[in-house]
């Protein structure tokens, strides 16, 4: 009995440590239409920057100690997967330290501003997640949970992901999925307030290309369990749905989002990843510059969703 309620124990840790990861952002039909067609092209405000929330004093319920480790974990395995000899483009690890959450929006925004290829950023996120998990739980979730009994694992993940990911996603709670017709979604989802990596990387590429498809690969092709994270760029919220396949028009919807209005490239990033020469000084120095060149009524789609 001891055994099996140990190993019971651990799995749930992991699944909870392995959520941690999982990052932020969606909303569901409800809120859709916020973002809906009339905003698609321009930008979004975002939440007002005064009401912004001191994310370092935001702890998940096993406390800062827990989310600080978390968060060094996260950095290592990211970097370590950005500086694999093996990647077409190398990215060295910041030099902020491991428990500096700029440190993970810094290489967030590298990734993202470097690789061309989005299926390439999605694939690269995804394996981060699964070098989180130790491959035995990778192996046995989707058939010794996820398919018999998918409503609960449902509801564990989104505990899990509350425990594991606050240090992450800010403030954040399990709440019913609106919407969902199995079992009224209860307790399936989670709601964050406002997601702290949304708000600390301001573009809404990184939050679709890192971490929303990722994300949902993720459960969906090492959990055995869909999810569905919704985003809302003007108030910051994500709605996570688990057991809730994307329908390919949201999924559509969400490549097609505005930027939003403090992102620190103004929509120039592109024509910086392609300027050769122009190196990362540029993306941490003289972005205003480039943003003064364009003009801020240039500003259209974020420019890093094309593929
Ligand atoms: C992007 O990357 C994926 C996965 O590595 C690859 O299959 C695909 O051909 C690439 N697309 C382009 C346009 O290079």
């Amino acid at each position: 009995m001891g055994s099996s309620s140990s190993s019971g124990l651990l799995i749930v840790l992991m699944i909870l440590s392995a959520n941690a990861f999982a990052p932020p952002r969606e909303i569901f039909s409800h809120r859709r239409r916020r973002w809906g067609a009339n905003v698609r092209s321009g930008t979004v405000e975002g939440p007002p920057i005064a009401t912004k929330p001191d994310y370092s004093s935001i702890h998940g319920p096993l406390g800062p100690l827990m989310d600080s480790l978390l968060m060094s974990l996260f950095r290592a395995k990211l970097s370590e997967r950005l500086n694999n000899p093996g990647n077409s483009i190398l990215i060295e690890d910041s030099r902020l330290a491991a428990d500096d959450f700029e440190g993970i929006v810094e290489l967030t925004s590298k990734m993202n501003s470097r690789y061309n290829n989005r299926t390439e950023i999605h694939e690269i996120a995804r394996e981060v997640l699964v070098s989180l998990f130790p491959p035995f739980i990778l192996d046995r979730y989707p058939s010794w949970f996820a398919r018999p009994f998918p409503v609960f694992s449902a509801r564990m993940c989104a505990w899990a992901t509350v425990v594991g990911g606050t240090w992450l996603m800010g403030e954040c709670e399990v709440n019913d999925v609106p919407g969902m017709s199995i079992d009224g979604g209860r307790d399936q989802g989670v709601l964050v307030k406002r997601c702290r990596f949304l708000e600390e990387s301001q573009c809404a590429s990184i939050c679709v290309n890192s971490c929303k498809i990722p994300t949902q690969m993720f459960f969906r092709q090492n959990m055995g369990l869909p999810l569905t994270m919704t985003p809302d760029y003007t108030t910051g919220e994500c709605q996570f749905s688990f057991g809730k396949t994307p329908t390919e028009e949201e999924e559509e919807e969400a490549k097609s989002t505005p930027c939003l209005m403090r992102c620190p490239s103004g929509g120039s990033m592109k024509r910086w990843h392609h300027d050769e020469g122009i190196g990362d000084e540029l993306w941490l120095a003289d972005l205003a510059t480039l943003i003064a060149e364009k003009g801020v009524a240039s500003r259209t789609t974020c420019l890093l969703m094309d593929d």
